[in-house]
């Protein structure tokens, strides 16, 4: 549908706002800002994207650089699956592909951290392929436009709205195209309270002549958070502190926090205090209860217990560090909210 495409991008070059990875069509850069943006607004993402295409101007210099590094560097934007995956995909690139980011959608598509919606966006974006992009945005624009009440958190939904985004796709002009509408889903077509009087396409867009646009897009299921109950012992004395990383596969993989206890379910604060006193042999000599954090998937209930002095015993994977080397070490945005607060 050729129409739809001719207005979009008509509307988008009339509107669209500055961003600086829409003056590129390096790969790589593309890629970074797609893999920022993923869980993140357009206007925290920005300054990461500077920072990153500042400090790793090529791939090669991704792949060259110290984890720890890359971590501290992500630190504040969450998620930090994406920032090791970045790292590791630089190091496969270097390897598999000479330092030369892949130009084929199905090797693109083969990246860690790169889904359909992330591998499309790089294919039309660096090397104009027509792949249609489908991510929330797109979601919701066609949802509405087209009045469809399929769920798009299923694989059916998945399948009609990856079919029609690509029905509509102007094949000439992929990259703008697919720019566009996703423009149109974050400025125009908003999901709450979106200006429908001045839409370019109010006369065609069912939703709106069938009332049933607050009702678009349809989710199936809502996801099951999962409740962790965390206790933090914070050993420090006069100098140094006591921190340990975080190794499993679990949220915040290599990331650094305090020795943690966790539990099941919510604990009586006397009883968690004999229980440390115990373990520990020494008493806290405060705690600190922080709001409960949420993130997408679970709600950490975390409680600080402070120390004056180290214990005698090792925790495994902990180390003792100086107070001032603390901002050296990557930490999750948990433990630098509890840290501004002590
Ligand atoms: N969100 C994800 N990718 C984006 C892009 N290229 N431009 C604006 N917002 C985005």
């Amino acid at each position: 549908m050729i129409d739809f495409s001719l207005q979009i991008i008509d509307w988008y070059r009339r509107t669209k706002r500055n961003l600086p990875w829409r003056d590129t069509n390096n790969p790589y850069f593309i890629w970074l800002s797609e893999i920022i943006l993923q869980q993140t607004k357009v206007n925290q993402g920005m300054n990461y994207y500077f920072k990153f295409t500042k400090n790793y101007p090529t791939v090669i210099d991704l792949a060259n650089a110290d984890e720890q590094c890359v971590l501290n560097d992500w630190q504040g934007l969450g998620y930090y699956s994406r920032a090791r995956n970045l790292h590791a995909t630089a190091k496969i690139i270097q390897k598999q592909y000479n330092g030369v980011f892949p130009s084929r959608y199905d090797e693109i598509l083969k990246l860690k951290g790169v889904g359909n919606y992330t591998a499309a966006a790089i294919a039309s974006f660096a090397y104009n392929l027509p792949y249609a992009v489908v991510d929330g945005n797109v979601f919701r624009v066609l949802s509405r436009i087209f009045d469809i009440d399929t769920p798009i958190d299923s694989n059916e939904g998945q399948k009609a709205f990856t079919y029609l985004a690509n029905e509509l796709l102007d094949k000439n002009n992929p990259s703008e195209h697919n720019q566009a509408i996703m423009e149109f889903g974050a400025i125009q077509c908003t999901p709450s309270n979106p200006d429908c009087t001045s839409c370019i396409f109010n006369e065609r867009c069912l939703a709106l002549r069938n009332n049933t646009l607050s009702e678009r897009p349809i989710k199936k299921g809502k996801i099951k958070i999962k409740n962790r109950y965390f206790h933090y012992l914070h050993f420090e004395d006069q100098d140094s502190i006591i921190i340990q990383k975080r190794t499993k596969k679990d949220i915040w993989q290599h990331l650094f926090e305090f020795p943690l206890i966790e539990k099941e379910s919510e604990i009586d604060e006397e009883i968690m205090r004999n229980e440390i006193l115990e373990k520990i042999g020494l008493k806290p000599t405060n705690l600190t209860k922080l709001p409960k954090h949420i993130l997408s998937h679970q709600h950490i209930y975390a409680t600080f217990w402070n120390f004056n002095s180290l214990p005698k015993e090792d925790f495994i994977n902990a180390i003792i560090i100086k107070k001032n080397e603390l901002s050296s070490y990557p930490i999750s945005r948990m433990i630098d909210k509890y840290l501004e607060n002590v």
